[in-house]
């Protein structure tokens, strides 16, 4: 195997990547299957059913086998806490976790904030996208002395606030202040923490928020606002989040990095920052 391969081989490696039947944290779990990893998907089960991805899985990453699924709600911690038992049941110790659920809900201007929905949004960003499953996954594998490293999903939110959108961005600007707080607590076990902040990509959540007409493929005013200030020109597409996910989740590629955000976002943020 060449160095170029090694770097970036993944063969020994156990992945879980929650919101795994999702568009972006797909997209990811489909880059470890192809770098040769075992992926167990998790969901919640309503909405993108986990077995469908992991079959979708199995046959385009010719990967029958290799990728498992676990319905649950990340949000609740004593069902985390068994979804790592039957994890480690079907697949054994995972070292990379995929902290890939999470999305918008609201868009209001802030005194017409529903509270309630505020406080939805701000749990399954901050608390199933991050809190518990990180809480769960970093003490079994301080218990049980394992190198491991998490890889969270940010925002182009968590840099700058988008209009109408302020749980979105509150939540996940908490994300990337607990990736580098994660970070610096983890590192003296040998736990890595990172980031990826996709600029945007047409998810289920945000479809309708950015494209009018489907069959013309016009645009909202915020999907034109949003290409308008990418240099790129256009929306991510979601096989541009691998690369990234690959190297992060590859301690020979970035054994030494942690705590860093890597935008993911055709220059959005050379306009916004
Ligand atoms: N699409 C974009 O442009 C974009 C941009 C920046 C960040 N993101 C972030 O990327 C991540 C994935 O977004 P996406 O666009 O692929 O969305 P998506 O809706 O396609 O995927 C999210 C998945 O998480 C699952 N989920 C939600 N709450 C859950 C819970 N409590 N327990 C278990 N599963 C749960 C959903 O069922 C869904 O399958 C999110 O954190 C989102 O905020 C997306």
């Amino acid at each position: 195997m060449s160095n170029k391969e090694r770097l970036f081989d993944l063969d020994s490696v156990k992945a879980v990547v929650t919101g795994g039947a999702g568009v972006i944290p797909g997209a990811q779990a489909e880059a470890l299957l192809e770098a040769g990893a075992e992926v167990c998907l998790w969901g919640r089960g309503t909405g993108h059913p986990v077995q469908e991805a992991v079959d979708r899985l199995a046959d385009s990453c010719d990967a029958a086998g290799r990728v498992y699924g676990v319905t649950v709600d990340t949000g609740d911690e004593a069902a985390v806490e068994r979804a790592l038992d039957e994890t480690l049941a079907q697949m054994g110790p995972p070292t990379v976790l995929i902290n890939g659920v999470g999305g918008n809900r609201t868009k209001a201007a802030f005194p017409e904030t529903d509270v309630a929905l505020f406080e939805q949004v701000l749990v399954m960003n901050v608390m199933a996208g991050l809190v518990i499953p990180t809480k769960i996954f970093s003490r079994y594998w301080i218990e049980n002395k394992l190198k491991a490293s998490i890889i969270n999903i940010a925002s182009m939110a968590s840099y700058i606030p988008l209009s109408g959108v302020s749980a979105y961005g509150a939540a996940k600007a908490a994300v990337m202040n607990l990736t580098l707080a994660n970070a610096r607590e983890f590192a003296g076990h040998g736990i890595r923490v990172n980031g990826i902040a996709p600029g945007f990509f047409i998810g289920h959540q945000n479809r309708a928020l950015l494209i009018k007409d489907e069959n013309t493929g016009e645009l909202t005013d915020r999907g034109t606002a949003i290409i308008e200030h990418t240099p790129f020109g256009r929306f991510g597409d979601v096989t541009e989040i691998k690369g990234t996910t690959v190297y992060l989740a590859s301690d020979k590629a970035s054994g030494f990095v942690t705590g860093v955000t890597i935008p993911i976002d055709g220059g959005y943020l050379t306009y916004n920052v």
